[in-house]
């Protein structure tokens, strides 16, 4: 059974601005499936929704963000929830940190620059009713962070006395010591030099394997997820173009969106210019009509600029929304 089910997701931004109106259709007509034990990578240029996603699956929706339509339902063993329809209080209680941990976009933003490392744990102890004993708690923090491969000293820091790198790995092991069936991290490597990067990788890495939990690795860079996803969704203009096990992803793309990503990475020895992609990623206030990519897309048809392509199974867990990859696949 899956850990998670997301169906016809669409969340907008509503704002209104001198008595305009605007919508930002982040996410739109999103459906998956989030499997237990199990490394999920979501990919897609800057401003496609990935951020928006994964707020709204967290619970974490405040306006200007709305869910206009769709369902959220959480399998967490004998435990069913339905995120739209929770209440904050048991949202708190039972579900985040215990049942879903989110590292946000910038560990900086978890961490509070003014107080100590140890001191934000406490902080989070606080707000956790499970947990009465806190001296036990702090304990089984230093225990985890060790576990992690991490100085215990780094709790007693100030977060600007830790590097980027560690900075993150603090994130990361704060936002998993209640050993959650999700983990969130959104753009857990992006600002972080490569060998950096691997630090955090392993780690993450190494926490799902040490407690068989799910990952949502939100981050643009396909390289990332060449080296720990075991499927990827990518993105576009709020939509799901792809969704596949990495291997096909990399090895057999069939969305020309995919096929361009792929195309981009950096090869070994290679000196040539890569192609880039002409236009612009379109703007989600007032998307184009049929396939949202249409007007960067290298194979485009007539019937690209007025249907919009149904994300339909190609192979067994291939999904690809493109009306190129329907046609041939009869
Ligand atoms: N608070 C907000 N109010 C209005 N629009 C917003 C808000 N936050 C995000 N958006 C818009 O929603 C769309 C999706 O943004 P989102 O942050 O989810 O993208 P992303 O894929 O995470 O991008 P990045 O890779 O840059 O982090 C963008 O068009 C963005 O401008
Ligand atoms: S549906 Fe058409 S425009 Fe969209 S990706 Fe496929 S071929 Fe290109
Ligand atoms: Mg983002």
């Amino acid at each position: 059974m899956a850990l998670l089910s997301v169906q016809n997701l669409c969340a907008y931004y509503r704002t209104e601005i001198y008595g305009i109106s605007r919508t930002v259709r982040a996410v739109d007509d999103v459906s998956f499936d989030l499997l237990p034990n199990e490394i999920y990578g979501v990919a897609g240029e800057s401003s496609c929704g990935k951020t928006t996603l994964i707020k709204v699956i967290s619970g974490n929706i405040k306006p200007p963000l709305k869910v206009n339509s769709g369902s959220i339902n959480y399998h967490f063993g004998t435990y069913d929830v339905d995120i739209l329809h929770i209440s904050q209080e048991e949202l708190r209680r039972n579900v985040r940190w215990k049942e879903i941990s989110y590292v946000m976009q910038g560990s900086m933003s978890v961490l509070n620059p003014v107080r100590k490392i140890i001191k934000t744990f406490e902080d989070i102890v606080d707000t956790h009713e499970r947990i009465r004993d806190k001296k036990k708690f702090l304990e089984q923090a230093r225990e985890h962070v060790n576990r992690l491969g991490l100085p215990t000293e780094v709790l007693d820091s100030y977060p600007h006395q830790l590097s980027g790198g560690m900075r993150q790995r603090v994130a990361i092991a704060l936002a998993t010591v209640f050993q959650p069936s999700l983990i969130i991290a959104d753009e857990p490597t992006t600002a972080l030099d490569v060998v950096v990067q691997r630090g955090v990788l392993q780690m993450i890495k190494d926490i799902q394997a040490l407690s068989n939990n799910t990952v949502l690795l939100v981050t643009h860079d396909m390289a990332v997820h060449a080296n720990v996803a075991d499927r990827v969704m990518i993105m576009y203009a709020g939509r799901i173009a792809e969704e596949a096990p990495t291997e096909s992803i990399f090895n057999a793309p069939l969305h020309p969106y995919t096929q361009h990503l792929i195309r981009s990475l950096p090869m070994i020895g290679e000196r040539s210019l890569k192609a880039g992609l002409r236009g612009a990623p379109p703007n989600l206030a007032n998307p184009p009509s049929g396939c949202r990519f249409h007007e960067r897309c290298p194979q485009v048809m007539d019937v690209c600029r007025t249907e919009v392509p149904a994300l339909v199974p190609i192979r067994e867990n291939h999904r690809v929304a493109c009306h190129l990859v329907k046609e041939a696949s009869l």
